[in-house]
C-alpha cells in the first residue's frame, strides 16, 4: 500500500488544508495515524467495522485487545455509551481534553470489533490539537491504538511511526513529537470504586484529589512487589526492545556495580551491551552503549524518552540492555510500569 506522507507543523490555516486529505480517508473506511499528546495513534472510523478489522491488520495486533475511541468533544460521547456515571462526569470535567481513558458500558453504535466480546468501551478526548481537529473534520469517533506494531515500543517520534507503518496504513500526519511520551492512563468507570487498568500522565493523587477513592489492578500493582514475580520465563511482549532487557534492582552505588559487573562479564563485543541510565548516573560508566532517560528529578521528560531510547539501542544492534530501576512513587508509576513491562518483570 502507498501510504501518504502529510506533515502539518502548525495547525494554520495551511495546516488546516493538509488535513483534509486525511479526514476524508477516514470518513471513507481508511487508516491514518495521527499525532496525540501521548504518542502517536493509528485510527480509523470507530463505528465502521471494516475499517476497524484494518488496524488489527495493520499492527498485527491480536483481534481481542480493546481499542480506543477518540472524540473531539465530551458531548459526543452520549452516542457511545449506555450512560455516563456520575463520577465520570467529574473526570470529565477536571482532565479532559487529555490523557485520560475511561472505561464505559458501551451503546448499540459501537461494533463489536472495537471491543470484542466486552459489553464495555473505552473512551479518550486528547488534548493535541491536531489529534482534535483531524477527529473533528473526520466528523466521526476515532477508534486508534498506539501506531506500532504490535509489541513494539509505542511510537513517540514520527521516525518510529514511519520504521513499523509506512506502506501498511493509507496515510500518516507526521508533527512535532507528543509531549508525555507514554500512552494515556485507563481508568474503569464501569466499578465504584473506579480501577486503574493502566497508569499514565494523570496520576492516582490526581484522580483520588477528584474521586477520593480511587483502586489500582493488579496487573499494575505487580510493579509494586516486583520480587514476587522475579519470573523471565513469562512471556509479556509489550513495549520490548529487540534487545533483553533487564532491569537492576539496588541501592545506588550496588545498581552501577551489577552493571559495570554485567558489562565486563558480558564477553562479546561491549558495542552489543546497552545501559539505561540518568543524566545523573551515566558519567559513572566507561564500556557500552550509555543512553541517559534524563534526570532523575525529572520522571516527566523520563516517561517522554523512555520508548524513544528502547528504539535506538534496536537501532544500534544492542543485544543485552541494563536498565537502572527507577525509585517508585506517585509521579514515576506509569514510567516505571512500562519499564517492568518491557522488561518482561526480569530483574536482576
Ligand atoms: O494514549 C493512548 O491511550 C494512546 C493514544 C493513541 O490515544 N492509545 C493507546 O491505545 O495506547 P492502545 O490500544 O495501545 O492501548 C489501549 C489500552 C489497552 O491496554 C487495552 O487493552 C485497553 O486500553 N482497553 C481498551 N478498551 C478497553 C475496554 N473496553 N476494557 C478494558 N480495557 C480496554
Ligand atoms: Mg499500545
Amino acid at each position: 500500500m502507498k501510504t501518504q506522507i502529510i506533515d502539518i507543523q502548525n495547525l494554520d490555516a495551511e495546516g488546516l488544508k493538509r488535513l483534509e486529505a486525511p479526514a476524508a480517508l477516514i470518513r471513507n473506511g481508511e487508516t491514518v495515524v495521527f499525532p496525540t499528546e501521548t504518542v502517536y495513534g493509528l485510527g480509523a472510523n470507530a463505528l465502521d467495522p471494516e475499517a476497524v478489522k484494518k488496524i488489527f491488520i495493520a499492527k498485527g495486533r491480536p483481534g481481542d485487545n480493546p481499542l480506543i475511541v477518540h472524540v473531539s468533544e465530551i458531548e459526543a460521547v452520549d452516542a457511545l455509551v449506555t450512560h455516563i456515571p456520575a463520577k465520570a462526569k467529574i473526570l470529565m470535567a477536571a482532565f479532559w481534553p487529555g490523557p485520560l481513558t475511561l472505561i464505559m458500558e458501551k451503546s448499540e453504535l459501537i461494533p463489536d470489533e472495537v471491543s470484542p466480546g466486552l459489553d464495555t468501551v473505552a473512551v479518550r478526548f486528547p488534548s493535541h490539537d491536531i489529534a482534535r481537529a483531524f477527529i473533528e473534520m473526520a466528523g466521526c469517533p476515532v477508534a486508534a491504538p498506539s501506531a506500532n506494531l504490535s509489541g513494539r515500543p509505542s511510537p513517540t517520534e514520527g521516525k518510529h511511526v514511519l520504521e513499523d507503518l509506512n506502506g501498511r496504513v493509507a496515510a500518516i500526519i507526521l508533527s512535532a513529537d507528543g509531549e508525555l511520551g507514554l500512552e494515556s492512563t485507563v481508568i474503569d468507570m464501569t466499578v465504584d470504586p473506579p480501577v486503574v487498568l493502566r497508569p499514565g500522565d494523570v496520576t492516582l493523587a490526581e484522580l483520588r484529589s477528584v474521586l477520593g477513592e480511587v483502586l489500582v489492578s493488579s496487573n499494575v500493582t505487580r510493579n509494586i512487589l516486583p520480587d514476587k514475580v522475579r519470573s523471565p520465563g513469562m512471556k509479556y511482549t509489550h513495549y520490548s526492545p529487540k534487545g533483553e532487557l533487564v532491569v537492576v534492582k539496588g541501592k545506588p552505588a550496588e545498581i552501577c556495580q551489577k552493571i559495570k559487573s554485567g558489562v565486563d562479564n558480558f564477553h562479546e563485543n561491549p558495542m552489543k551491551i546497552g545501559i539505561l541510565a540518568s543524566d545523573e548516573t551515566m558519567e559513572t560508566y566507561r564500556k557500552g552503549i550509555i543512553l541517559s532517560l534524563g534526570s532523575c528529578d525529572n520522571p516527566k521528560e523520563m516517561a517522554r524518552n523512555l520508548f524513544s531510547r528502547l528504539r535506538t539501542f534496536d537501532e544500534l544492534g544492542v543485544e543485552k540492555i541494563y536498565a537502572e530501576d527507577i525509585p517508585l512513587n506517585n509521579e514515576t508509576l506509569a514510567l516505571v510500569n512500562r519499564l517492568y513491562k518491557a522488561a518482561g518483570y526480569t530483574f536482576i
